[in-house]
């Protein structure tokens, strides 16, 4: 009989490296993933808001950092995700959201800095928002879309870890969003 110590996924050295709990600065990643207004088209409510953001300048939506590890079952997958402050109209800055392509898989997340939202949505329709604030985890569970909403005027930085396998499918949610936006107006925030 195979010992349950067989490896049947990569076999990799441990390594260990500097994460700066303030800024959610990664020294060791290796992979940088950026997302600018102009990747963003269809996402926000106000298509000329967003039109208006990229014609003055393109401005930085958020940036992923990554130590990557194989995708392959068995490992975790950790990164930093820094979310810029902004309005699209009065809509808050966020990311594109995903399921997971195995879509069985969960994931958490550490917020470091900033404030805003976890807004999470499941198949059959549900919809929930988990605050994020410095110090507070969410956690995603599986089978739920998840996407990361800035509230405040800094960014909003969280650490995340997930199934190295689980994949992301934005096919889903770039065609379908989500059932509510979170806005500012007036320094109150609407969530509608
Ligand atoms: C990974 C994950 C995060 C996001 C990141 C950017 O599964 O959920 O690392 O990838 O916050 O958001 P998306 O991927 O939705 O553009
Ligand atoms: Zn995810």
């Amino acid at each position: 009989m195979m010992s349950p110590l067989t490896p049947t996924t990569s076999l990799i050295e441990p390594f260990g490296l500097e994460i700066d709990l303030e800024t959610g600065s990664m020294p060791g990643a290796t992979n940088h993933l950026v997302r600018r207004a102009s990747d963003m088209c269809g996402y926000y409510a106000d298509d000329e808001a967003l039109d208006a953001l990229i014609a003055d300048g393109d401005p930085l939506h958020y940036e992923v950092f990554e130590r990557p590890v194989p995708e392959e079952d068995g490992h975790l997958m950790f990164c930093v995700s820094v979310l810029q402050p902004g309005r699209v109209g009065d809509e808050c800055f966020m990311t594109k959201g995903h399921y997971h392509t195995k879509a069985n898989t969960a994931e958490t997340y550490l917020c470091l800095r900033g404030e805003g939202y976890m807004a999470m949505k499941a198949n059959d329709g549900s919809w929930r928002a988990e605050r994020m604030v410095r110090g507070r985890m969410v956690y995603v569970p599986p089978y739920w879309a998840h996407r990361s909403i800035n509230t405040a005027g800094e960014p909003l930085v969280s650490h995340c870890v997930y199934p190295a396998d689980a994949g992301h499918n934005y096919g889903d949610i770039a065609s379908q969003g989500f059932p509510k936006r979170v806005y500012v107006r007036d320094g109150q925030e609407a969530i509608e």
